[in-house]
């Protein structure tokens, strides 16, 4: 058993982060989203991984993973140069594939448990493909399947209109090399992607096997900024333990899990978790609540501020009520101290400030 991994694509729904930054870098509780995914597939005993990279951010993933030996894996980097499809991405692995059959797994996807279970029953199973299914709301943002009862897929399409079901699919997907011939056959979407969802259909109509099981945990698809906010507060719920290596000082409060990195220094502050302090940071007279991650060398002076995700090196001053925020790297915001009540702002380009 290979992995595959999806780490290409523009990003574009999570501008202004992604002109500089791949999607699947954005730290979520201080760690890359696609670290997490490295550590499920390591979970999962899959020792050969297979890493689609755009032209755009592929340096960027190469020196975030290197060769993988941080998670005792394999890493193989494979230049897709357009963002043409996940089936067209298949495809373009095709040499690293070879027969194998392969785990396929999205680069800004989280999923609660980890593939570790999935991987072996479908080791120990005779069917074609597998792939991993969501109740969810609004099923037209998603490849949709409909199953029979004995979990069975009957039928699969990419972001109908009239959602035959509400059963999303979750963006983990197993293969025998079988697919490579499905994917043959195949013709681009109306949105001019070869779709692994048609590809999928496509082994059905061949006559094969393609079994559903359902996923009853979590499910964070990072590719909004909302998503991100929503996979900080859930991986920090789950996971935030209690450890702070800076120095809290005598007028400071730090209540429920808390961590925070070496060389930070926590300053007449409340901090009531969850929440996740990077590395020499500065936390001066300022609250943080709970569901807030701080990147590595931020500085927070005078500021109030929960649910929100904060990068390295920003820097942060004299900010009231600071919610629901993520903020990139080195971004500062403050306030002048003036009676003038003008704006005065230097913002990036799709830069969204709502006040
Ligand atoms: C892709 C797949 C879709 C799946 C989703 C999961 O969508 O095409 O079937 O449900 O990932 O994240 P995209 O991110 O390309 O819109």
């Amino acid at each position: 058993m290979k992995a595959l991994i999806l780490a290409g694509g523009k990003g574009t729904r999570l501008r202004p982060l992604t002109h500089t930054m791949a999607k699947q870098l954005v730290p979520v509780a201080n760690k890359p989203v696609l670290h997490f995914v490295m550590e499920q597939i390591a979970e999962a005993d899959i020792k050969e991984v297979g890493m689609i990279i755009s032209p755009e951010t592929g340096e960027q993933i190469q020196a975030s993973i290197g060769a993988g030996d941080k998670w005792g894996v394999n890493t193989t980097y494979i230049m897709q140069d357009k963002p043409a499809g996940l089936a067209h991405a298949v495809k373009t692995a095709r040499d690293f594939l070879g027969d194998a059959p392969f785990l396929m797994f999205l680069g800004d996807n989280l999923i609660q448990g980890g593939v570790k279970e999935l991987v072996a029953q479908f080791n120990a199973g005779e069917c074609d493909a597998s792939i991993l299914l969501k109740e969810v709301t609004n099923p037209s943002a998603f490849g949709v399947a409909v199953i029979d009862s004995e979990q069975h897929v009957q039928q699969l399409i990419e972001k109908p209109k009239n959602p035959p079901s509400n059963l999303a699919l979750v963006g983990v997907y197993l293969f025998s090399p079988l697919i490579h011939e499905a994917i043959d056959r195949i013709k681009p979407s109306w949105r001019g992607e070869l779709e692994i969802t048609d590809a999928i259909q496509e082994l059905l109509n061949m006559g094969h096997k393609v079994t559903a099981r359902q996923l009853t945990g979590w499910w964070l698809d990072t590719g909004k900024k909302d998503d991100i906010l929503e996979a900080n507060r859930v991986v920090l719920d789950e996971y935030a333990s209690t450890r702070v290596l800076g120095s809290v000082d005598e007028k400071s409060q730090v209540a429920g899990r808390v961590q925070a990195g070496a060389g930070s220094e926590i300053i007449e502050s409340v901090i009531r978790g969850p929440v996740v302090i990077g590395e020499n940071c500065r936390i001066i007279r300022s609250f943080i609540g709970p569901f807030t991650a701080v990147g590595n060398g931020s500085i927070l002076e005078d500021v109030n501020i929960e649910h929100s995700v904060i990068l390295d090196r920003c820097e942060l001053r004299q900010v009231p009520r600071l919610e629901d925020s993520l903020i990139g790297t080195g971004a500062k915001v403050g306030k002048k101290n003036s009676e003038h009540k003008a704006l005065h702002l230097f913002l990036g380009d799709d830069a969204e400030v709502i006040l």
